[in-house]
């Protein structure tokens, strides 16, 4: 009995390290493939199956008028609020020109972050259809639509130079990605199956986990360090990640920074919750979004808002779980 033990341990170790031999001569492959990289990342598109997020370095814009305007287009990009604030006629105009935030403040390090609703390959993706418009919508537009809805804002005009510098920017770093793509990093924050939320819960952890950087009253601590969460300095409810779906996917995949993918779905519920119940500027053309049908369900408009409110909102049909 001993003897047979023995022996199928004896097996068993045998077994154990030829896995062991053949996993480091996997590695060892791996390792030479790796010595290899530099020359991959060289050309991306043409060695490596699929796209790589790549964008070229600010510091390599070409000299003259194209690279000026990518730099603007990046300035404008980082710290939108500041620079259309600070160049409007008044204190007045800055403010309905845009709100508090910057691009960066959902789109980090202006977009050229893989992990936070990256921006890289846009030029490439649009013009594209897009439900909630029911149309073909063109970069520019759909920079447009962020400035009205995310930046609470007004939109550019057709030939303001600072949308084609934004345009120029996000064609910069674009660069290399063919037309069309399948971009692997697009549309990541989006929770599919969103469980029942629990509000007070959720402010209880709002009071743990992201007051230090977004402030206690949700006004937050300026644009790129703790962006605006509701109230007047916030995005409108017709922006994206007004809906539940987004917002908890949003927080579940990059916050809090630092601890980013530690929340359970459950807990990112509660918190999108939390957040998307506070008031914020109503979006007043509800009615013209979703003309072709398929308006979610989940979108947190004043009506939820009320509902949250007197106890009536019924979240298994805002989530669609009806
Ligand atoms: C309050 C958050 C927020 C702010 C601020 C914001 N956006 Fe967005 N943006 C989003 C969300 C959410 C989406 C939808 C992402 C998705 O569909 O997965 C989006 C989508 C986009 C898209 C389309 C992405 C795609 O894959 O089709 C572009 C382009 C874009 N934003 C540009 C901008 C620009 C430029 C600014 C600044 C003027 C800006 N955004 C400010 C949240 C924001
Ligand atoms: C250490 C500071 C820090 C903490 C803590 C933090 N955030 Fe953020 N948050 C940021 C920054 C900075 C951004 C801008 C985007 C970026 O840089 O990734 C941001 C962006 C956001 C956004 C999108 C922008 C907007 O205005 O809506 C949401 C939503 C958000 N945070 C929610 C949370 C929640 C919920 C928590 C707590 C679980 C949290 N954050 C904790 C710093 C923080």
């Amino acid at each position: 009995m001993r003897n047979t033990t023995t022996l199928i341990l004896g097996f068993l170790v045998v077994v154990s390290l030829a896995v062991i031999g053949a996993m480091n001569h996997q590695l060892g492959i791996s390792k030479k493939e790796a010595d290899q990289a530099p020359i991959i990342t060289e050309t991306p598109t043409e060695q490596v199956a699929g796209v790589v997020h790549n964008p070229p370095s600010l510091d390599d814009v070409p000299d003259g008028p194209l690279g000026e305007a990518i730099l603007r287009g990046y300035e404008l990009t980082n710290d939108t609020s500041t620079v259309l604030r600070s160049e409007a006629s008044s204190v007045e105009d800055g403010m309905a020109r845009v709100n508090e935030l910057s691009c960066t403040s959902c789109h980090a390090g202006a977009g050229m972050d893989e992990e936070v609703s990256s921006l890289v390959g846009m030029a490439s993706v649009y013009p594209m259809y897009i439900g909630r418009s029911g149309q073909i919508v063109t970069l520019e537009e759909r920079i447009n639509g962020c400035m009205v809805r995310s930046m609470n804002g007004q939109k550019f005009a057709e030939d303001d130079e600072d949308l084609d510098a934004m345009v120029a920017y996000l064609t910069y770093i674009s660069q290399g990605i063919p037309v069309g793509a399948e971009l692997p990093w697009r549309h990541q924050s989006d929770m599919k199956d969103v469980p029942v939320p629990n509000i007070a819960d959720g402010e209880v952890l709002y009071q743990q986990s992201c007051i230090a950087c977004h402030a206690d009253n949700g006004t937050g601590t300026g644009s790129n360090t703790g962006p605006a969460l509701w109230g007047d300095g916030s995005f409108n409810d017709g922006a994206g990640i007004a809906r539940m779906s987004k917002m908890a996917g949003y927080i579940q995949n990059n916050m809090p920074i630092g601890a980013a993918g530690t929340l359970t779905d459950q807990e990112a519920s509660d918190l999108a919750a939390f957040i998307l119940s506070q008031e914020r500027p109503e979006w007043k053309n509800h009615d013209k979004d979703w003309p072709a049908g398929d308006r979610p369900s989940d979108i947190m408009n004043k009506e939820k808002r009320d509902q949250i409110k007197d106890g009536t909102i019924d979240w298994n049909e805002v989530l669609g779980k009806n």
